[in-house]
């Protein structure tokens, strides 16, 4: 079986905890947006400087930039068996966008999870975020620190809050996920691979949900 999936829902919900999971579990790539986005503004490569602006006000990047990035990433040996979208697609148009590209590939999106989670626990939840600069590795002060203070347990990095995850942007990102994104449910509905599962309980809860749905349409394929 092999596994072409999205991963979708609001700031904070858990996607790139689960990603990175995922990612361990089946041997597949993890490829957030969101990641690379911030790595170009890291080294302030001509991308992060026109990203940096949009991100920063907790908007999403025009379109055409982050298909690109995609597209060219898809194309690397490592996603032949299968590949983890994390914050992409984000629009109906780039979900069209990523249906053309794997289109070309022969491929197709096999599983959408979508996380379902009050906005006050994503509030909650991003507002004790940590990162790790090296690994990308996400903490949180209160419910998953790590063992040391500011320092990451899977390689020792150095832990960081992100620029977006002050208060006004995290609103600002919410109303942009209700209004731009949340149209996806519907699209990915209508092709028979969206499924949504409670982004509430603990990370080993929830990957336990992810897994489950992952392993069950894998049996079902198998009867068929
Ligand atoms: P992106 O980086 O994708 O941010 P996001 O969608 O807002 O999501 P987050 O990364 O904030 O949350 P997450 O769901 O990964 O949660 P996490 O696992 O870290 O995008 C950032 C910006 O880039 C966008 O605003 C936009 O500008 C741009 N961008 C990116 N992709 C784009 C695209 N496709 N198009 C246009 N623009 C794009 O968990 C959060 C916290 O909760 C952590 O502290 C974690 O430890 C904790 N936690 C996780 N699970 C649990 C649990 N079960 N219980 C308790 N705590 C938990
Ligand atoms: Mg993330
Ligand atoms: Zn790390």
């Amino acid at each position: 079986m092999v596994y072409n999936i999205v991963l979708v829902g609001p700031p904070g919900v858990g996607k790139g905890t689960q990603g990175i999971r995922l990612k361990e579990r089946y041997g597949i790539p993890i490829i957030s947006t969101g990641d690379i986005l911030r790595e170009s503004v890291r080294i302030g490569s001509p991308l992060g400087k026109e990203a940096k602006s949009f991100m920063d006000k907790g908007a999403l990047v025009p379109d055409e930039v982050v298909v690109d990035i995609v597209g060219e990433r898809l194309k690397k040996k490592d996603c032949a068996d299968g590949f983890i979208l994390d914050g992409f697609p984000r629009t109906i148009s780039q979900a069209d966008a990523l249906e053309s590209l794997l289109e070309k590939q022969k491929k197709t999106i096999t599983h959408v999870i979508i996380f379902d989670v009050s906005e006050e626990e994503v509030i909650r939840r991003l507002s004790g975020r940590r990162l790790c600069k090296k690994c990308g590795n996400a903490y949180h002060v209160i419910f998953n620190p790590p063992d040391n203070v500011g320092v990451c347990d899977k390689c020792g990095g150095q832990l960081y809050q992100r620029d977006d995850d002050n208060e006004e942007t995290v609103l600002k990102r919410l109303k942009v996920y209700a209004s731009q994104t949340s149209p996806l449910i519907e699209f990915y509905q209508d092709r028979g691979v969206l499924n949504k599962i409670s982004g509430l309980g603990s990370i080993e809860e929830i990957f336990e949900r992810i897994t489950f749905v992952l392993e069950k349409r894998n049996d079902n394929s198998k009867d068929s």
